[in-house]
């Protein structure tokens, strides 16, 4: 069982970002992830319908012996952790909470902002969890549905990537807020130009660091810590050498991501 993966799941390649902090943090775990690339954006996708994907692709990782799920998608975690939390038997943990007590801990004024995908912002999961911990948070939320585009398209280094970047943040420049939620994973790939828009004093959270310890505490009271990483192993069910290429070079590791052609992937729009 210690030796079991962590199944990993995005909609596409953000959650690339909290595989690279699990990496980090637990260097003998061994990841399975999967990005469901073809079915890419979830954001705008009905809450019933990312509920469908998200269990799914969960059904697939199943088939492999896993020790604990990460859902490292803000919109699916939204739709869908509870769901998914009923249906499996092993530890399964979403961005949210960990991306919220994150907020909480780096805001002084008590303003802080959030931007995620239009399901994830619609949901209002985010207020929801911040205010259970924190009754007093003033939150400022925005949809930025051309962010997730960029990131998939390997834009985000590119010379329009601060101009598309600056046009959807326009509504939050000028609050108050001392810290801002990357409420959806694909955005640390887009921080650099992020932080030039909002200001150095402001502080950027990303769920991934506070998640990766989230599962590092689960898995130590568990007595659930591997000893040794076996072969990670990456599954898409997009093109598999756009998927290498953006999600090897986030990690800097050369990985060869498998094609998954199940049935449900043919619903792609
Ligand atoms: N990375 C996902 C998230 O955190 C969403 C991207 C999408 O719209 O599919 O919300």
């Amino acid at each position: 069982m210690n030796n079991h993966a962590i199944g990993v799941f995005d909609s596409g390649v953000g959650g690339i970002t909290v595989v690279k902090e699990i990496m980090r943090q637990l260097p003998h775990e061994t990841i399975y992830y999967f990005g469901d690339t073809l079915r890419c954006p979830y954001g705008e996708r009905s809450k019933d319908e990312v509920k469908q994907f998200t269990l799914e692709v969960i059904d697939f990782l199943l088939k492999f012996p896993l020790k604990a799920i990460v859902i490292a998608c803000n919109t699916a975690t939204a739709a869908a952790l509870n769901d998914v939390r009923k249906h499996v038997s092993i530890p399964v943990l979403g961005v949210i909470e960990p991306g919220a007590r994150a907020a909480i801990k780096s805001t002084t004024n008590g303003e802080v902002g959030i931007i995620g995908t239009v399901r994830t912002i619609d949901s209002g999961a985010y207020e929801r969890t911040l205010r259970r911990i924190h009754p007093d948070i003033t939150t400022h939320s925005l949809a930025c549905p051309t962010l997730v585009p960029l990131v998939e398209s390997g834009l985000h280094h590119s010379s329009e990537a601060d101009e598309i970047v600056a046009k959807a943040l326009t509504l939050l420049r000028g609050l108050r807020m001392d810290t801002l939620i990357l409420g959806c994973t694909h955005y640390p790939l887009l921080a650099s130009s992020i932080q030039k828009v909002i200001g150095d004093k402001v502080k950027l959270i990303s769920s991934a660091e506070e998640t990766a310890s989230e599962l590092s505490t689960i898995l130590q009271y568990g007595s659930m810590l591997a000893t040794r990483h076996q072969k990670h192993r990456f599954f898409t069910t997009g093109d598999t050498s756009k998927f290498a290429s953006l999600a090897g070079a986030w990690l800097g590791l050369d990985i060869e991501p498998e094609q998954v052609s199940l049935s449900y992937a043919a619903k792609a729009d």
